[in-house]
């Protein structure tokens, strides 16, 4: 971006916004976007915080040339890697050509990934937890984050100025529109707060205990400022978004329900509406039904993170459960979400498939079911419809 952004003293946001990526991991939708930050901080010595990916940054190498230039520095001392995956790493390359005597700060892991992609195997200091490096007025502290969000990963805190390198962590889809810190967020609920559930729930949510071990290791320390790798410096409330990333990492859920279902011809979706409406009449109020063919596996399983009640539906497709929502319950499985309430629905012409296996899938994630699943045979008529009755019934008890 080349502008200069200072966040405390002495230390300058590197960001850049990528509007051109559809697809995060090529994998998540990006309809907004995302940012990749890193950071510098200019001390005596000098100590660039991760990089950002490659290509996205216009002339990024001589943008903290210019920087380090206006405090009167020509050399780069340090390169800190909390964070090896390529929308952070991928202009070390850069950075070690341009500072070549540049010493690159990280831990063992770190130091493996860096060989594998870079080849780069000299001027590393390695770093363990509570290890220290002195900048100046800047002291520096490293605290193993491992798996937030690969093994690798860590985080960096300034004991001077308070302020937390946090790697993934506390980070959000989104570009930064204009608006770098918090406080120049005019509705964080309506741009953001969506994009940065579905940002936990699809790329770090998997590793919530994890998180909730990284967060142990961070009570305490005087937090003053949050610098994530991606989406907005949190310096005015830094409390609200490590107050969400605790409730998301505790699987702490809304008192709503998803409804997720697979339907080829209809009948499973009507049997869907139909329990959505009955949900509503026992009173639940947060009630969101997806059609697992049309909205990405990314916005469902943000939904399930959201709501603690979740009900799936599955014709029988081939005997089995119909792909859509099959690759749905194998994600959730991989993910291992936890602390949610089960309804099972479906429909079948022949002899069945989605229910049966969505049963298999209730038993393997352990949810407990709210009632008996509902497979309706054909055409879901009023009379065949009152067996799902009871999931709507359960679940407004269970969510109470
Ligand atoms: Fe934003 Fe795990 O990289």
């Amino acid at each position: 971006m080349n502008v200069k952004v200072e966040i405390a003293d002495r230390i300058y946001w590197l960001g850049t916004n990528d509007r051109r990526k559809e697809l995060f991991e090529n994998l998540w939708p990006l309809p907004n976007g995302v940012s990749y930050n890193s950071y510098l901080i200019a001390d005596e010595k000098t100590a660039l915080v991760d990089t950002i990916e490659m290509g996205t940054g216009g002339d990024y190498v001589g943008w903290i040339g210019r920087l380090l230039e206006e405090q009167g520095k020509q050399q780069l001392d340090y390169l800190i890697i909390n964070h090896m995956e390529p929308d952070h790493s991928g202009e070390i390359g850069d950075i070690v050509r341009r500072w070549p005597t540049v010493k690159i700060v990280g831990n063992g892991k770190t130091f493996k990934i860096l060989e594998g992609y870079y080849g780069i195997t000299e001027n590393l200091i390695e770093v363990k937890d509570d290890d220290t490096l002195e900048l100046g007025h800047h002291r520096l502290k490293f605290v193993m984050t491992p798996w937030v969000h690969w093994p690798e990963t860590m985080m960096t805190y300034d004991t001077t100025e308070g302020v937390l390198f946090s790697g993934d962590a506390f980070g959000t889809f989104g570009t930064l529109d204009g608006a770098v810190f918090d406080d120049e967020i005019a509705d964080f609920e309506g741009r953001y707060l969506g994009e940065m559930r579905r940002y936990y729930s699809n790329i770090v949510g998997k590793y919530s205990n994890m998180v909730q071990k990284a967060f142990a290791k961070l009570a305490g320390i005087d937090i003053r400022t949050v610098c994530p790798l991606h989406g907005p410096v949190w310096r005015s409330e830094p409390q609200k978004v490590i107050g969400l990333y605790d409730r998301w990492s505790r699987c702490e859920a809304e008192a709503g329900v998803v409804i997720v279902y697979g339907s080829m011809y209809g009948n499973t979706a009507a049997a869907a509406d139909y329990i959505a409406r009955r949900c509503a009449e026992e009173g639940i109020r947060e009630i969101r039904v997806r059609d697992a063919s049309k909205t990405h596996l990314s916005y469902l399983i943000d939904d399930v993170w959201r709501y603690r009640g979740v009900i799936l539906g599955s014709c029988a497709y081939n005997t089995q459960m119909f792909p859509t929502v099959e690759r749905l319950t194998t994600e959730l499985l991989h993910m291992g979400v936890k602390n949610k309430v089960l309804g099972l629905f479906g429909s079948y012409s022949w002899n069945g498939g989605g229910v049966k296996n969505l049963k298999v899938f209730a038993e393997s994630i352990g949810w407990p079911l709210v009632a008996e699943p509902a497979d309706l045979f054909g055409t879901p008529t009023p009379e065949k419809l009152a067996c799902c009755d009871a999931i709507a019934r359960g679940m407004a008890q269970a969510l109470k």
